[in-house]
């Protein structure tokens, strides 16, 4: 692809989800967007001929699978292990004190495994008889099928402590291929929606208890970085938690957050 075709793309990608390309993507541009291309039935150099495509794709469907190609939706069950544990501390701190309703957020919950991971913990933590709601959204409608489904394979599901497995998954109904699917228990407790980062203020009132916004920010200049932090700030409650990849950080971002310890943060009262 030519300098200025990869711009291009840069351009529109950025436009419509936030992602920042630098030119050291170029190459890992040109081989992910040749290999969609290659799947639709496109040739090789047909780089500006998919732009063109792109643009003119009303619907979104195909932007959808360029971002796919282009961010990486890599996760997994108890990804950054200290985020669960304060979640349930704090969520056993709440319902002591008489706190019955709880409203979590997954802002990019990829294939499903930390909504499915934060629905597990408010269920251990909060027994039965709680209003407890967890909104899990992500730009990419095929990834957010994917978490609906709620199917994994052995190796993704390794991550699941054995008891906590048995009690929340099951073997039956699994589609092939999968070996386990997530319980109604866990559907229930989860909402899915499509829901763009990069395009605040979103449609969400609050107030919320903990927002878990982790591995996305990384993708994002610092300009849409501090939009999307003032937008969880606003739905968050006073004594709400925002949880950030440990790769990422708010340092430099003009915010009101007060840092708890790395990658933790804390709306004061
Ligand atoms: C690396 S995954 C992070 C998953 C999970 N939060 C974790 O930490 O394991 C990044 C996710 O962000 C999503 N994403 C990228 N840009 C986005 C945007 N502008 N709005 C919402 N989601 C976005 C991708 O589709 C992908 O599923």
């Amino acid at each position: 692809m030519n300098h200025d075709t990869f711009k291009g793309f840069c351009k529109l990608v950025y436009d419509k989800s936030g992602i920042a390309l630098t030119d050291s993507k170029e190459s890992l541009v040109s081989s992910r967007v040749g290999k969609r291309m290659r799947e639709i039935g496109l040739g090789a150099n047909d780089y500006e001929h998919y732009l063109t495509l792109l643009h003119n794709d009303a619907r979104g469907e195909e932007l959808i699978h360029l971002l796919d190609c282009i961010s990486t939706n890599v996760t997994s069950f108890w990804r950054e292990p200290d985020h669960f544990e304060l979640m349930t501390e704090l969520c056993k701190k709440w319902r002591a004190a008489g706190q019955t309703r709880f409203r979590f957020w997954s802002a990019a919950s990829s294939s499903g495994e930390e909504p499915y991971t934060m629905a597990i913990m408010a269920y251990e933590a909060l027994g039965s008889g709680v209003d407890a709601r967890i909104l899990a959204t992500d730009i990419s409608t095929k990834i957010l099928e994917k978490a609906m489904n709620g199917d994994y394979d052995e190796e993704k599901i390794r991550g699941v402590p054995v008891p906590l497995r048995d009690k929340y998954f099951t073997r039956a109904g699994a589609r092939g291929g999968y070996e386990y699917t997530a319980g109604e228990a866990l559907k229930r407790m989860i909402s899915f929606r499509r829901l763009n980062l990069s395009a605040p203020p979103f449609p969400i009132r609050g107030p919320l208890d903990i927002v878990f916004c982790r591995n996305v920010m990384i993708y994002f200049d610092n300009g849409l970085r501090e939009r999307l932090v003032r937008e969880i700030y606003r739905v968050l409650k006073p004594g709400g938690y925002l949880f950030i990849g440990h790769a990422e950080s708010l340092t430099g971002l003009n915010t009101e957050f007060k840092t708890v310890k790395p990658a933790t943060y804390l709306k004061k009262k």
